[in-house]
């Protein structure tokens, strides 16, 4: 079986290295990969977005199956361009993929399927969003429509913040494109927790719960990134509660997709709020998280082929997924200055002897090969990923892992899984 990858993070190294266990896989690609990907699959040089290419590739290597690892090819349509030239592409639809690509779009599902979540207005006009907003007051949380590359949520704490939120979106045009709409929303509070379910239209089942860490620095300080780390399973979402979590936040809406006549396939992950009043949905992913994926896929004992294939044939029914009991946990190692500009091409080292303990995985995102040498060339380097018989101990090994790493002008937050290790009492 010939596969091919999508994407260049540290997800799509995770996938390609669980991927590479399938005894049915003889030829793996990685569109456009990274230094990680390199080692173990064949890294080819067309961008994400580039559907055309990607499937002309396909087409032409007699790829029998895509995984596709970011939103922005799905966003863009690839798993209709792969299954017009009958090409089996695990990743929802373009119609499916704007439940991540259009905010207000997927408040309108969630609504209608009667998925709990913030109550919210949806505004084109700044005259309404201010009478909106003068109504309900500060705090709110103010989200521009489209894609954003997780920079267009402002929570906005005070009536001032409001105001200088809205200014943004509809004056600066700070988010191009995504903000000729906007979603004004009400406030939640609460610790947030991911729920990602493999999907086949009709079933879905739950992997077991995740926890990202989105704030730059320690004790979820400074501006939002990609995410810094992330462990499974989290406590506030435990394994006995995640079928009945599925029935609340994500059944409902492969119902819906369904009765729209678009039904979902891949991965459908919910960002949830644990709030007094309940679980309430902060948004839908159509895809892996990244680095949630990391922790996730060390934990999958199953052949991510066979669950891969089962969902695409409609028939996860059928499928048990086997999850180690250990805990997983994964840090992100980011380029000084991340989310913001940040030097590249600083050598890292320690990759192998890091991978010398027992479950430590290295995980690569911003790397390319240069020679025998590893060089950084994004803001996310890599996330090296433990299991351990339980988080503390995950967290103890992870943290041992990068301690045999080096990189000039690097950061990465030192408390990944200190709230689970809260709510268990550890600490
Ligand atoms: P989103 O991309 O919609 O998940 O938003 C990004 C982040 O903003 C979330 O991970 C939350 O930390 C925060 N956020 C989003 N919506 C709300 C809300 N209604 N109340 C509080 N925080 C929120
Ligand atoms: N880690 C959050 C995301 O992948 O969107």
């Amino acid at each position: 079986m010939r596969i091919l990858i999508i994407g260049s993070g540290g997800r799509e190294h995770a996938l390609a290295w669980k991927l590479k266990q399938c005894p049915a896989v003889t030829e793996l690609f990685v569109a456009p990969g990274n230094g990680g990907t390199a080692g173990i699959a064949v890294n080819v040089p067309i961008k994400d977005s580039d559907i055309p290419a990607l499937v002309a590739f396909a087409r032409e290597k007699a790829v029998d199956l895509v995984v596709p690892g970011p939103e922005l090819p799905l966003t863009l349509g690839v798993t209709d361009a792969m299954k017009e030239a009958g090409i089996p592409c695990f990743g929802p639809v373009a119609a499916c993929a704007r439940l991540e690509g259009s905010k207000s779009f997927a408040k309108e599902v969630m609504q209608a399927a009667g998925v709990p979540t913030a109550a919210a207005g949806v505004f084109t006009s700044r005259v309404d969003a201010d009478a909106f907003a003068a109504e309900h007051g500060a705090p709110l949380v103010i989200k521009a429509d489209g894609l954003a590359a997780g920079k267009g949520v402002i929570v906005a704490m005070t009536d001032e913040e409001v105001r200088a939120a809205l200014d943004l979106m509809f004056e600066d045009h700070a988010f191009g494109d995504a903000a000729g709409t906007v979603l004004i929303e009400e406030f939640l509070r609460g610790e947030e927790v991911s729920l990602l379910c493999f999907c086949d239209g009709r079933t879905a089942l739950p992997l077991p719960s995740a926890q990202d860490h989105k704030a730059v620095f320690d004790g979820d300080k400074g501006p939002n990134t990609g995410g810094m780390g992330a462990y499974s399973p989290a406590p506030v979402l435990p394994d006995e509660r995640l079928d009945a979590m599925a029935d609340i936040v994500t059944r409902p809406v492969l119902a819906e997709m369904a009765r729209r006549g678009t039904p979902f396939t891949g991965i459908l992950y919910a960002g949830l709020m644990m709030t007094e009043d309940g679980p309430k949905v902060l948004e839908y992913n159509v895809r892996f998280g990244d680095p949630e994926c990391q922790p996730l896929l060390m934990r999958l004992k199953n052949d991510l082929v066979d669950v891969i294939t089962a969902c695409l044939e409609g028939r996860l029914d059928t499928v048990k997924l086997d999850i180690e009991d250990r805990s997983a946990l994964g840090v992100v190692l980011t380029s000084a200055g991340y989310p913001g500009a940040y030097p590249k091409g600083m050598p890292v080292s320690g990759i192998s002897s890091a991978e010398e303990l027992d479950d430590v995985r290295v995980f690569q995102a911003g790397t390319r090969r240069d020679g025998e040498r590893i060089l950084s060339s994004g803001g996310r380097v890599l996330c090296v990923t433990a299991l351990g018989r339980d988080l503390r101990d995950a967290q103890k090994r992870a943290y041992e892992g990068l301690d045999r790493l080096s990189m000039e002008h690097s950061q990465f937050r030192s408390d990944i899984g200190l709230k689970g290790l809260k709510r268990l009492g550890l600490a």
